[in-house]
């Protein structure tokens, strides 16, 4: 990104000379109007204090979010992207949050590097002024920043220039405080050729009575208010030209040297698009953000660099699955890893199969005479104890190949929700509490009367065996259901939306998913939707894209894709960690063309050993649903079974089997 010095004072001079002709203000001829600082991108700009400025990126987020939790998770999101991530020669970063939000801001991004600021601060100092904040709080609270002179405050709250001056002054007499001084014209000064005239004077206004030194604790953002908010970003040549300008008035008040070492964020429309050709400039020293620092991923794509940041620039690791089990599973999915008994799990949903294979010998499968949604491990000390989510109830069952119940049914724990023939359980991991969440799932979303009818909900089947409902609204087909370590989050998507979204997740039971926020979008050149996934250690999201034969790691923070798994069928179903070391994906696939297990070694990742689920009481809740009993001869043991062929006679409702 960085251009040689030769072409950088070319480009100034041509800037320079088109805008003498087209803009109707004079831009001043002082020494440092062709600049000799280098053009720079906001990541690689590095920055010596007398000759280049460090730049500064902050975001306004003015009156947003409406409450903490959001605050704080935005906070997290950001303190996520930064942490152990920046160096000193990146940007300085600063956010701007409201005033109740400031402490918390503080706490979470303590250890980043970023700053916090306080968006205004009061007239007076202490005594009987309802309402008002003083500067000496801001400071005690451990802020470094206060903003003065936006244009909201200047026009909503009719902040005059000697009031803003007034501020400024309050902010100098404590000293860890700085100033990011707004100024800034209308469209109408604008178009009047009236934008030199204006800023010149708010910053003569705003700085009356400022020292020299002073200065160094002085930001001015340049914020053009016809691009606040509007979308209508100023070009970086206008940027550029406005930026002399008031380059040009600083140096008025307090001589060149002084001027040089002010930075000036330009505002107004700020974002990733357009950062990147804003600081090519030499006097875009880094930019005020507002609406675009309300979202983690673009406020941290702004201060990478826009179009040109890591977070996009990074091109994907790429590695290829292979089949190891060539089970041809009509539909493969909920696989589970049993550290316990060195074992994988998974089910083949419409074939009622549950499948066990330990890496060594042969897999092998049992009928549980109903349709599946997914297993689960169970708290026990028997080997091979899992909970199996049937179509009309969930089962306790054992897996092991020893086991005499080997040939029996379950037995039947307690009903799902929702006893209907629209819907039957999907998707469903156990919670870091050892609760099983699961998704339901409209058999009719495809196609039928209840088409693409939100119909299905989400559901926590908790130690007591009570059914409780996790969200106020329904959906069509979940899926993604997984969970950090830290248990305080989850993964969820509705598939037909192609969205991958995270929640706050409620600890008690009782609880409900609350804070919903976006993490991964398929984008449009993929075929396919998101479907099962699972967690690695490190918090990371693998996402079995099916229709797209991938599988993909995503920061949950940032959404960007760090990893790619290709498989040589189009279908993945859904994944997990598994082996002695957790180190092994294992994707299940569904036919046509898939439905073998498959692998990939995953060097330097490792996956979470995968929670139990803990019954308090065994005894089983009464259930009205039928028996559960196979509904063909179980295979034996320890062979490579061949798939049976699905029997009409049982209850396959809708028959459209999503993965
Ligand atoms: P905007 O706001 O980026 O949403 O235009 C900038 C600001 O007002 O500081």
């Amino acid at each position: 990104m960085l251009r040689n010095p030769n072409e950088i004072l070319l480009v100034a001079a041509v800037i320079f000379g088109v805008l003498q002709g087209s803009w109707s203000f004079v831009v001043p001829q002082t020494p440092f109007a062709q600049s000799t600082y280098p053009i720079r991108s906001v990541s690689t700009a590095i920055f010596s204090l007398s000759q280049n400025r460090r730049p500064i990126i902050a975001g306004n987020w003015k009156l947003n979010p409406a409450t903490i939790s959001e605050a704080e998770n935005l906070l997290k999101l950001i303190s996520g992207n930064f942490k152990n991530h920046r160096t000193l020669d990146g940007p300085e970063i600063v956010v701007f949050p409201p005033f109740p939000y400031l402490t918390t801001a503080i706490n979470e991004l303590d250890g980043t590097g970023i700053k916090v600021g306080a968006q205004n601060v009061g007239l007076e100092t202490k005594g009987a002024f309802t309402g008002e904040v003083a500067a000496s709080m801001i400071s005690s609270l451990g802020a470094s920043y206060v903003m003065l002179g936006h244009s909201e405050r200047r026009t909503l709250y009719k902040e005059s220039d000697s009031d803003i001056n007034a501020k400024v002054h309050l902010c100098m007499e404590q000293p860890n405080l700085n100033v990011i001084l707004c100024v800034g014209e209308t469209e109408e000064e604008y178009e009047s050729g009236l934008l030199k005239s204006v800023v010149d004077l708010q910053l003569k206004k705003g700085l009356m009575g400022l020292k020299k030194e002073d200065l160094k604790r002085i930001v001015v953002a340049y914020e053009p208010v016809w691009a606040i908010g509007t979308g209508k970003v100023a070009t970086s040549e206008q940027a550029q030209s406005a930026h002399i300008a008031v380059r040009g008035t600083l140096s008025d008040l307090f001589g060149v040297e002084y001027a040089n070492e002010v930075k000036i964020q330009y505002g107004g429309s700020v974002s990733p698009a357009s950062i990147d050709e804003l600081m090519q400039m030499p006097d875009v020293d880094g930019a005020l953000v507002g609406g675009a620092s309300l979202t983690a991923d673009s406020f941290t794509r702004i201060v990478d660099g826009g179009t040109y940041s890591n977070l996009d620039n990074q091109s994907p690791k790429e590695l290829i699955a292979t089949e190891v089990v060539k089970t041809k599973n009509v539909l493969g999915e909920s696989p589970i890893w049993s550290v316990k008994d060195k074992c994988l799990y998974w089910i083949s949903a419409p074939e009622e199969e549950v499948w066990a294979w330990n890496l060594k010998d042969s897999p092998y499968r049992r009928l549980m005479g109903t349709t599946i949604g997914c297993i689960a491990l169970q708290e026990s000390t028997e080997e091979g104890d899992l909970v199996v989510a049937g179509e009309r109830a969930f089962i306790k069952m054992n897996m092991s190949s020893n086991s005499k119940d080997f040939a029996s049914g379950g037995e039947v724990l307690c009903d799902r929700p929702e006893q209907t023939e629209t819907t039957r359980p999907n998707d469903g991991r156990v919670d870091r509490q050892g609760r099983l969440v699961f998704g339901m799932y409209n058999n009719y979303h495809r196609a039928g009367a209840s088409a693409g009818e939100n119909n299905a909900g989400l559901y926590r089947l908790n130690s007591k065996l009570e059914v409780e409902s996790l969200l106020d609204y329904k959906y069509r087909v979940s899926n993604c259901i997984c969970f950090p370590k830290e248990g305080d989050i989850m993964y969820f998507c509705d598939t037909p939306t192609r969205k991958v979204y995270a929640f706050d997740y409620p600890k008690e039971d009782g609880g409900k998913l609350t804070n919903r926020r976006l993490v991964y979008t398929v984008p449009p050149e993929l075929a396919g939707a998101p479907d099962g996934a699972q967690i690695d250690s490190d918090g990371f999201l693998w996402i079995a894209l099916s229709g797209s034969g991938r599988v993909i790691r995503v920061n949950p923070q940032s959404g960007h894709v760090d990893t790619i798994v290709h498989l040589p069928v189009s279908s993945p179903t859904s994944c997990t960690f598994g082996g002695e070391d957790l180190d092994e994906l294992f994707i299940t696939t569904r036919g046509p063309d898939g439905g073998g297990l498959y692998r990939v070694k995953v060097p330097g990742i490792k996956g979470l050993p995968e929670p139990e689920f803990s019954i308090n009481s065994l005894q089983s809740v009464p259930s009205n649903s039928s028996p559960v009993l196979p509904t063909s001869a179980p295979s034996s043991t320890n062979e490579f079974p061949t798939p049976p062929v699905p029997s009409a006679t049982r209850f396959v409702p809708g028959a459209h089997y999503l993965s």
